[in-house]
């Protein structure tokens, strides 16, 4: 069997959770697992984070094939109905919708709700791409108001556009907006992401939803999670598969785009874009083998990675263990030399990765 895999640990989930829960003691914690529980499985998320007050999703799908699993905590659809038959199946499934626009709200009007609906109702205070605008909002709880369905309080929500950049001044403006459009009114609010969550706390109102935090993953640039005191929830592993020796002068891997320097050893590692490493990882992006970090040389392969390990110590041989990231290897440092995010690396890990959960 090719000897990669991810590794999820049950554990990382609950001290992550735990953890957002100390930043913010006054709010209920909405965990956020859609996409697939940013690739680590919606259902082990869930699993795992049982302990949230309730879980997001980003469609009604993602709600169904939780509720359909037997997850019966409270679930919220970020971006709501795509079409008027969403809310039959969501007032059955008992799935709280997300409003973002008055069409959704038209269709709400136009259902027969067999049973109380839960609704969020989503403002856009700066971020421009969901949301009513303010000036929407007054009128949109009205109609609200006269739907005979609709379970209070009512939630109030907002998204922060810049909420890792924690001095910016659109989180000022955007919770200044967003306490105007709430002042005076009898509803619940929510604004805050991991990044909030944690620098942010006047944005943390009754629900914070933290996403990426709780997979052990830092939301702000330039700090991993483990600085943070959060767990990786992945690590994703292999092994090396050969090892050679070349001579100064000669290139390894597609292109022959690096040349060794001088005479080197080259171990080529069960790992490539096929399994969701990113293709565009830099000679030089670190990869763990066997206790220390040596540097990925040349292209990236749909199946496999070369790194240069002739500054290696210990004995690197075949079937030594790699970490391409994880607890030994922050996902950060590896998404920033490949020019992307923790997030895109999570949830880009391929099907025909193993996923073996331990606790
Ligand atoms: C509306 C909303 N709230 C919360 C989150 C969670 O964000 P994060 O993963 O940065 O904590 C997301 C994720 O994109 C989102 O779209």
């Amino acid at each position: 069997m090719r000897p990669i895999r991810a590794t999820i640990r049950q554990g990382a989930w609950r001290h992550n959770l735990a953890a957002a829960r100390k930043w913010a003691p006054g709010s209920k914690v909405m965990a956020v697992i859609k996409a697939n529980g940013y690739g680590h499985g919606a259902l082990r998320a869930a699993k795992s984070l049982s302990d949230a007050d309730a879980f997001a999703v980003a469609s009604i799908d993602e709600a169904q094939h939780l509720r359909r699993a037997g997850v019966d905590k409270s679930i919220l659809v970020l971006e709501g109905a795509f079409t008027a038959e969403e809310w039959l199946v969501a007032n059955q499934l008992h799935i709280d919708m997300v409003i973002h626009q008055s069409r959704q709200l038209d269709w709400l009007e136009q259902a027969s709700l067999a049973s109380p609906q839960g609704v969020w109702l989503k403002v856009d205070t700066g971020m421009h791409r969901l949301g009513m605008q303010p000036s929407e909002v007054q009128g949109a709880i009205y109609r609200l108001d006269k739907c005979p369905s609709i379970r209070k309080p009512l939630v109030m929500m907002s998204h922060l556009a810049s909420a890792d950049l924690v001095n910016s001044s659109d989180n000022s403006q955007q919770l200044n907006t967003f306490r105007r459009v709430i002042d005076g009114l009898s509803v619940g609010a929510s604004m805050a992401n991991s990044a909030a969550v944690i620098g942010l706390p006047e944005t943390h109102f009754n629900w914070v939803r933290p996403g990426i935090m709780l997979y052990g993953i830092s939301p702000i640039s330039g700090t991993s999670g483990l600085e943070l005191g959060l767990q990786p929830v992945m690590t994703l592993e292999s092994e090396v598969i050969a090892l050679r020796k070349i001579a100064a002068g000669e290139t390894v891997g597609y292109c022959s785009e690096w040349r060794a320097a001088k005479a080197s050893t080259i171990a080529t590692v069960a790992v490539g874009y096929g399994d969701g490493y990113p293709r565009h990882a830099p000679s030089g992006t670190p990869v763990w083998i066997n206790g220390s970090c040596y540097p990925l040389v040349g292209r990236v392969s749909m199946d496999m990675i070369t790194v240069d390990v002739t500054a290696a110590t210990e004995t690197v041989s075949v079937g030594a263990p790699v970490v391409l990231w994880g607890e030994e290897l922050p996902i950060e440092t590896v998404a920033e030399m490949a020019g992307t995010i923790g997030y895109e690396l999570v949830c880009q890990v391929t099907q025909r990765v193993p996923f073996i959960e331990v606790s």
